[in-house]
């Protein structure tokens, strides 16, 4: 066996209709560009931008958040001489792939996804007469298209948010299925991995941060606009000189996801002195921005270069078809559709 074909392959994708934000960093950006520096990895990350058509019809977002998601994780560090950064959309063999796994994928499975499950219930709860109103085939068959995304790398880990597990057992399954039926081991069946330790961010409304409540704080704006956020933080009305509580408490948790432990327990002991929520805030914000400063200089840099960027997702999209065409090649074969001669 060669030394490439040891090596642990991790695999996730990353939809591409948002603006990366703190949350986003803290959560799965910072521990996967970590991951990626582990010689006994290889990593593939790519923007998943054909699944950002499932819930995205505005073509100039859609761009948008590509070339934003390709920056920040450049900006960052993510050394791709190591891992394969790539665009979902770049890989003809992933659609073709979905399809062969739409075809030995039971339907009933499909009913069973939470995402599909959870637009039905939202019909129903509306009164609407047809409980599929509005839900597309590509939000029922997602499960699938994912399943490609995993299974054409082989990959043995998935990190992912809990959210995301039922996915992954639905690859092993369609996975499991096709090698059963096509008698042969043509799939790795993966494994989610979901960290509990990775703090999740709670976003300036004091419920998670998250795209789809509005209460982001982006991870790359101006000095000046961090700063307007992070005053924006939901606090309680504690007057300064009353001692106050860290649980729970946002400001806190954002402060500790970019502290270090010392800096974290200075901060916990202030709370206790009574330090003012004014005082939190400009404390927190010198320390985010005194982290991002550098990076955010590169993202600018980046930004202005898609030039460079589409030139380096090239080369990523090179690395992942020579492993995706081979493979395909091979079903092809598996499934009666090898050429004649
Ligand atoms: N569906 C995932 C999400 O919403 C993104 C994704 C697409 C993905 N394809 C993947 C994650 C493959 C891991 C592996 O977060």
């Amino acid at each position: 066996m060669s030394a490439a074909s040891q090596q642990t392959r991790v695999l996730t994708g990353i939809t591409t209709t948002g603006t990366p934000h703190l949350g986003n960093y803290v959560g799965a950006i910072k521990p996967a560009i970590a991951a990626s520096q582990d010689p006994s990895v290889q990593s593939y990350y790519f923007l998943a931008d054909l699944h950002a058509l499932i819930k995205c019809q505005d073509p100039k977002r859609v761009q948008e958040s590509r070339l934003e998601i390709a920056a920040t994780w450049l900006a960052l560090g993510l050394d791709t001489d190591n891992a394969i950064f790539y665009r979902q959309s770049d890989i003809p063999e992933i659609p073709e792939l979905t399809w062969m796994l739409s075809c030995v994928c039971a339907k009933g499975l499909m009913n069973r996804a939470h995402a599909y499950k959870a637009a039905v219930a939202e019909n129903e709860s509306a009164g609407n007469q047809d409980p599929d109103k509005g839900i597309t085939m590509g939000l029922f068959g997602y499960p699938v298209l994912m399943a490609a995304d995993i299974l054409m790398f082989n990959a043995h880990k998935v990190p992912v948010g809990r959210d995301q597990i039922q996915h992954i057992e639905m690859a092993r399954d369609v996975g499991g299925r096709f090698n059963h039926l096509f008698k042969g081991e043509y799939f790795t069946l993966p494994e989610a991995v979901v960290d509990d330790e990775v703090a999740v961010l709670n976003g300036l409304d004091g419920r998670k941060m998250s795209k789809s409540y509005n209460n982001t704080i982006p991870l790359f704006v101006s000095e000046k606009k961090l700063l307007k956020l992070v005053r924006k933080i939901k606090t309680n009305s504690l007057e300064p000189g009353e001692p106050k509580d860290t649980e729970g408490c946002t400001l806190f948790q954002i402060y500790s996801a970019f502290a270090t432990r010392e800096e974290r327990e200075a901060m916990r002991s202030e709370y206790a002195n009574g330090i003012g929520w004014g005082e939190v805030k400009n404390r927190l914000f010198e320390h985010l921005d005194a982290q991002l400063r550098e990076p955010r200089e590169r993202y600018m840099a980046l930004m202005e270069d898609p030039a460079h960027i589409e030139s380096v997702l090239q080369k990523g999209a090179e690395r992942a078809r020579a492993e995706a065409a081979p493979l395909m090649d091979k079903l092809r074969y598996a499934v009666g559709l090898g050429r004649f001669v």
